[in-house]
């Protein structure tokens, strides 16, 4: 038998509750999450355009297709997981974190990292801007909206209370990986949002990439440590950095609006 015919194929879809199935990302694109809840579908993430082939036919195997998605939530505004969003328009509700929104709805090549994943940027209406307080009921589950900066500043994690699971896309990964300060990121944010996550009563962690976790608490625990000691490298970097050369740019432009 030759070593192609013993190759196992690898999953497409994982069930991981009741309605919530797991679409696993071709890398480098995320996994898309969707809820199949009693009052709505809901997708979270779209990934990246050239995934849209598996995307429609992971659907269909679950028995819907896109004109049956009510809402599309986006964890943040990095174009493996925004890119194939504009291709699920139709009667498609499409929301993000108002600091992710305005990156897309600007083609804000920098701050979506398109040239990253060899992506173009399609610029397009995020139709709910979601800021504050919001909860999105789905019938049997219900999903909080929580604003976590860190990774990106438009960073959200979706937050089912009743069974404690975290929809976490790149803000925390299984064993405690954190996904990177890119663009608008910022550590200081990001250490106060896995402050926040460490709040919650959780079973699970949902991420973008990478394994599903079933140990919250370590994981956040692992992300902490890990996050305090970036503050430190990044306050040794910047001491190790020629500062008058580095902000004289930055000063400069300010002298001149003064002048
Ligand atoms: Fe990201």
């Amino acid at each position: 038998m030759t070593e192609q015919a013993t190759a196992v194929a690898r999953p497409r879809i994982a069930r991981l509750a009741d309605g919530i199935f797991q679409i696993l990302g071709q890398k480098p694109s995320c996994h898309v999450y969707l809820i199949r809840g009693t009052g709505k579908n809901v997708l979270i993430d779209a990934g990246l355009p050239t995934a849209i082939d598996h995307l429609d036919s992971c659907l269909a195997e679950l028995g819907i297709s896109r004109d049956d998605l009510h809402l599309v939530l986006l964890t943040h505004e990095h174009i493996d997981h925004v890119g194939a969003a504009p291709l699920l328009f139709g009667r498609t509700v499409i929301a993000a974190h108002r600091l992710a929104a305005n990156k897309i709805a600007l083609k804000d090549e920098f701050a979506m990292m398109s040239k990253a994943f060899s992506a173009a940027v399609e610029g397009f209406r995020v139709d709910m801007w979601l800021d504050g307080d919001i909860t999105v009921h789905l019938g049997d589950y219900r999903l909080r909206v929580l604003h976590t900066p860190g990774h990106s500043s438009g960073c959200v994690c979706f937050h089912e209370p009743d069974h404690g699971l975290l929809f976490s896309g790149d803000t925390l990964m299984a064993g405690g990986v954190m996904g990177g300060i890119f663009g608008s990121g910022n550590i200081s944010d990001y250490i106060n949002s896995l402050e926040l996550l460490k709040t919650l009563r959780l079973n699970a962690v949902y991420p973008g990439h990478g394994r599903v976790s079933t140990t919250p608490a370590e994981d956040i625990a692992k992300a902490l440590s890990r996050s305090r000691e970036l503050l430190d490298e990044t306050k040794i970097l910047f001491d190790a950095m020629n500062s008058t050369r580095h902000f004289e740019q930055l000063l400069r432009s300010t002298r001149d609006l003064n002048a």
